[in-house]
C-alpha cells in the first residue's frame, strides 16, 4: 500500500508517445487509475495487445503489471476526459519551419476537452511548450464556452531522458509544478505524494532506485510561465554545456591538450559538475535541437534577442562537419570508399534515430558517393525506415567492418568498447578508426595497431608544429 496521504486519482493521459506512455505507466505505478488516449487506433490496438512500442528500460515490466487493471488504452478523448479528474496533455509539439513550436495538436486536444468536460478538471501540460501556453489553453477553453472556475491549467514539464525515462520519472531530481490556484497545487501534490514523501521507493515491488538518484526529489512550485520557461531553459543549458565542451575539445586538438583531462579538471568544480561534458559529434534526439530552436523562436516573438542560442546550434552543426573533414583527411577522398559505421541511434540505450547525429553524418557522407555498412545494437529497424537501402546493414559489428576502408564510431554504445580490436584490425582493409564519441582509449587502439582519431584528444604522436614551437618536450 502506498502512503496514507496518497489518493488514487482518475487520470487521463492524452498522447502515447515517449512522454505520454511513460507518464501513464508510471502514474499507474504510483497507484492511480490511468487511461492513456491516442487518436491512432493502430497504436492503441498494439498497446492493448501487449506491445510496448518503444525501447525503454523497465517499461515492459510495468506495462505488464498494470495493463488491464490500473492502466487502460483508448482512442476516445471525450470519454477519458469525462471520467478523469486530471488530464495530462502529452501530445507531440513538433517544430514549425521557423523553429517555433507547432501547437496544433495541443489546440485540437483543448477543443475536444472543451466539448466533453463535465465537472471540475485539472489540465496538466506535460508536452514541451513555449511560455504562455497554459494561458493560451485556458483562453481556448473559455472561448469554447467553459467558465474559468470549471478547470485549472498547470504546467508540469518532464525531464525524462530516453533509455532511463521510467527511473527518471519515479526517482526525479525535481518535480516542477507551475500552478495558479491553490486547488490545482493541492491536486498535483497528491498525484506525486508517493514520490514527494519517498513511500514509493519503500514498496517491495518498486522499481529499484538508480545509484545516483536523489533520496527525495525537490518539489518546486512556480507560476505556470516560470515552469514553462524552466523546461526550455533546462534543455538549452544542457545543450550549451555540450556545445561548450565540443568547442573546447576542438581547441584541445589545436594545441595538443586532452579533453578528457580538461573535463576531469573542470567537472570536479561543484558549480560546474561532470555531467554533459562528453565531447563528440554533437547532440541530437527529439528534444535538444527542437527545444533550442523553439526557445529562440519564442524569445524573438517577445522581442528578446538571444544570440547565444544560435551559437549553441551553430557549434553543434559544425561538430558534424568537422568530423566529416576528419574522415576526408584520413582517406584523402571519400568517393568510392567503403565505410563501416557503428552506431545509428542518437545516443546509446535507445532505438530512437530522430535528429540522430549518426544519421545526419551518414547522409552527408553518402552525398560524397561512398558505400556504407552500418550496425547498431537497437536502432537498425528505425534507421532502415529513414535510410532504406541507401546503406547496407551488418548483422553484427564485425560484419559491418569486414573489408571497410575505415571504421567510424557515431553513437556512444558502451558495447562497442568491448569489441575485439585485433579482429577489427584484421577485418579492415586499412587500419583506420575515426571515433566521433571517444568510446575507445587511445592506448588500446595503439596497442591493436589501429590508426585512431577521436575528438579533442591528441594522437599519440605529438604534432610536429607543437614540437617546433617548444610546447611539448621531446
Ligand atoms: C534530453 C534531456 O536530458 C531530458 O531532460 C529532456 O527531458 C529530453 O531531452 P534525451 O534527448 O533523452 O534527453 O537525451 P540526453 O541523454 O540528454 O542526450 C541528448 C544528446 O546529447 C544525445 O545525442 C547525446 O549523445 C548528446 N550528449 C549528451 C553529448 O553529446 N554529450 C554529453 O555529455 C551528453
Amino acid at each position: 500500500m502506498l502512503g496514507e496521504k496518497a489518493r488514487n486519482m482518475q487520470i487521463s493521459v492524452i498522447g502515447s508517445g515517449y512522454v505520454g506512455l511513460v507518464a501513464a505507466t508510471c502514474l499507474a505505478e504510483l497507484g492511480h487509475n490511468v487511461v492513456c488516449v491516442d487518436s491512432d487506433s493502430a497504436k492503441i490496438a498494439a498497446l492493448n495487445a501487449g506491445d510496448t512500442l518503444i525501447h525503454e528500460d523497465c517499461l515492459q515490466e510495468l506495462l505488464s503489471r498494470h495493463r488491464g487493471t490500473r492502466l487502460s488504452f483508448s482512442t476516445s478523448i471525450e470519454e477519458a476526459a469525462r471520467e478523469a479528474l486530471v488530464i495530462f496533455i502529452a501530445v507531440g509539439t513538433p517544430s514549425a519551419e521557423d523553429g517555433s513550436v507547432d501547437l496544433s495538436c495541443v489546440e485540437a486536444v483543448a477543443r475536444s476537452l472543451a466539448g466533453s468536460m463535465s465537472g471540475y478538471k485539472l489540465i496538466v501540460e506535460k508536452s514541451t511548450v513555449p511560455v504562455y501556453t497554459s494561458e493560451w489553453i485556458q483562453n481556448a477553453l473559455v472561448a469554447k464556452g467553459r467558465s474559468p472556475g470549471e478547470f485549472d491549467v498547470v504546467s508540469n514539464p518532464e525531464f525524462l531522458r530516453e533509455g532511463t525515462a521510467v527511473t527518471d520519472f519515479l526517482y526525479p531530481d525535481r518535480i516542477v509544478v507551475g500552478a495558479s490556484s491553490a486547488k490545482a497545487s493541492a491536486i498535483m501534490r497528491e498525484i506525486y505524494a508517493p514520490l514527494i514523501d519517498g513511500c514509493y521507493s519503500q514498496l517491495a515491488s518498486a522499481v529499484p532506485r538508480p545509484e545516483r538518484a536523489r533520496l527525495l526529489p525537490m518539489y518546486i512550485e512556480t507560476s505556470p510561465r516560470s515552469a514553462e520557461l524552466i523546461k526550455h531553459a533546462s534543455n538549452a543549458f544542457l545543450a550549451l554545456k555540450i556545445s561548450f565542451i565540443n568547442a573546447v575539445a576542438n581547441f584541445c586538438e589545436a594545441v595538443g591538450a586532452n579533453i578528457e583531462e580538461v573535463c576531469r579538471g573542470i567537472g570536479s568544480d561543484g558549480r560546474i559538475g561532470p555531467d554533459f561534458l562528453r565531447a563528440g559529434i554533437g547532440y541530437g534526439g527529439s528534444c535538444f535541437p527542437k527545444d533550442v530552436a523553439a526557445f529562440r523562436a519564442v524569445a524573438r516573438e517577445f522581442g528578446f534577442e538571444f544570440p547565444l542560442l544560435d551559437e549553441i546550434t551553430r557549434i553543434n552543426e559544425e561538430q558534424r562537419a568537422r568530423f566529416i573533414r576528419k574522415v576526408r583527411g584520413a582517406l584523402r577522398t571519400i568517393k568510392g570508399k567503403r565505410l563501416a559505421v557503428l552506431g545509428l541511434a542518437f545516443k546509446d540505450g535507445t532505438d530512437d534515430v530522430r535528429e540522430s547525429p549518426a544519421i545526419l553524418v551518414i547522409e552527408k557522407l553518402l552525398e560524397e558517393k561512398c558505400q556504407i555498412t552500418a550496425f547498431d545494437p537497437a536502432a537498425m529497424d528505425r534507421a532502415r525506415q529513414v535510410l532504406g537501402n541507401k546503406i547496407n546493414y551488418g548483422a553484427d559489428p564485425y560484419a559491418a567492418v569486414d573489408g571497410a576502408d575505415a571504421l567510424l564510431i557515431l553513437t556512444e554504445w558502451k558495447e562497442f568498447g568491448n569489441l575485439d580490436l585485433v579482429r577489427i584490425k584484421r577485418l579492415l582493409r586499412s587500419p583506420i578508426v575515426i571515433d566521433g564519441r571517444n568510446v575507445f582509449s587511445q592506448a588500446e587502439m595503439a596497442e591493436a595497431g589501429l590508426n585512431y582519431q577521436s575528438v579533442g584528444r591528441p594522437t599519440l604522436e605529438a604534432s610536429p608544429a607543437l614540437l617546433k614551437k617548444g610546447h611539448i618536450a621531446r
